[in-house]
């Protein structure tokens, strides 16, 4: 099958990293006989550097036409510590998610049994929790109407939701419970928040149409604690933009490495995928970064175009390095491997899944992994 995929490398590690993910993208096109054509586009930093914007209207048409997008990562410190920067990097990626209708952030988390040592958690807290979180990512306070005062004092961010933009995420919320432990959380501040009110009344009507699925409520507050406490009660959480912003950050905690984190933000007619880390400016360039979110993103990417063998197989390849500790040094801080090697690893595995060729000394050598 012929497929167009746009590439947003983006800022800081994001073009290393996404350069590992099309590896593994053409070592699937290669075993599996598809093509897909892949086609460049501009945001963030380095889209304000070449033409001022951080969202050119290019990216956009090119973002229209793919079938799929394999975005990187964005911000930069020089706007992260100028509060008065007029233009940002992250309006970019804000705009293009509005754009392309991207309302709903799908973020997959769980413990690697490789992993459980790395988390600062303990092993029988983590072990075995496995949730997704589906974030709600075109409405809320990140889009809501901003004032600053004359005199520069009073700041206010506006929060409102409609029926329609809970609705349509929470139908999606559901039919992935169903796939899955057939439990919804749904967080919010429904103690506090006229918005959460709304969210509780609208998501719990939805609920009745899926009555295979358990419906629960959290405060966010109590819901940050729980993901500590106990994250294996989580099966699909449900919730707001901002808070899904941040539990996510939270429970990236579980799988030892954010690192590892994969997300897909998808739209009717369109969908976007990226690693939830952010550009990690101190190690652009050094080929320290772990690309396993960017590549385990792919594998989203393919499965969200239906290519679920492809996308099993990348996933398999994500577990052999972890298992052989063929890894960036977040994961693997005694015997670190480059973010490029792991990404040849993987193209690697790829195209040779049957491990009796495998040479281990090679791999460990860092050459090629086959005899
Ligand atoms: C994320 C990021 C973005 C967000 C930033 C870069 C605007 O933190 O995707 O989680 O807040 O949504
Ligand atoms: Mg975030």
């Amino acid at each position: 099958m012929e497929y167009n995929i746009a590439i947003i490398p983006g800022d800081g590690i994001g073009p290393e990293v996404t350069a590992q993910a099309k590896k593994a993208l053409d070592a699937i096109a290669d075993d599996f006989g598809h093509q897909f054509t892949y086609t460049n586009a501009l945001m963030g930093a380095c889209a304000i550097d070449e033409t001022g914007n951080p969202l050119p209207d290019e990216t956009i048409n090119v973002c229209e036409k793919a079938d799929a997008i394999l975005f990187g990562a964005i911000g930069h410190p020089k706007y992260d510590n100028d509060p008065t920067a007029k233009v940002r990097p992250e309006q970019g990626l804000l705009k293009l998610r509005k754009s392309l209708g991207l309302f709903c952030n799908v973020r997959p988390v769980k413990a690697y049994e490789q992993l459980i040592e790395n988390s600062p958690l303990k092993r029988d807290i983590i072990s075995g929790a496995d949730m997704s979180i589906y974030r709600e990512l075109t409405g809320g306070i990140y889009f809501g109407e901003k004032k600053l005062s004359d005199d520069g004092k009073v700041a206010s961010d506006g929060c409102s939701y409609s029926e329609e933009e809970i609705t349509r995420i929470a139908h999606l919320a559901f039919k992935e419970a169903q796939t899955r432990r057939k439990k919804v959380t749904l967080v919010d501040k429904a103690n506090v928040l006229e918005t959460s009110r709304l969210w509780r009344r609208v998501v719990t009507e939805i609920a009745t149409n899926y009555k295979d699925v358990t419906l629960d409520f959290l405060f966010v507050d109590n819901a940050a604690m729980q993901m500590i406490l106990n994250p294996k009660q989580f099966d699909v959480i449900l919730t707001e933009n901002l808070f899904g912003d941040i539990i996510s950050d939270e429970a990236s905690v579980i799988g030892g490495s954010i690192g590892l984190l994969a997300s897909a933000s998808v739209g009717i007619d369109n969908a976007l995928f990226e690693p939830i880390h952010g550009s990690f400016p101190q190690a652009t360039g050094k080929d320290i970064a772990n690309p396993l979110a960017s590549i385990l993103s792919a594998a989203m990417l393919l499965r969200h175009l239906n290519l679920y063998k492809e996308a099993d197989r990348i996933e398999e390849a994500v577990e052999k390095s972890l298992e052989l500790g063929f890894t960036t040094s977040d994961i693997n801080p005694e015997n670190p491997f480059g973010t490029s090697k792991v990404g040849d690893f993987i193209a690697d595995f790829i195209l040779n899944p049957d491990d009796t060729n495998r040479n281990y000394e090679n791999i460990y050598a860092g050459q090629s992994t086959i005899i």
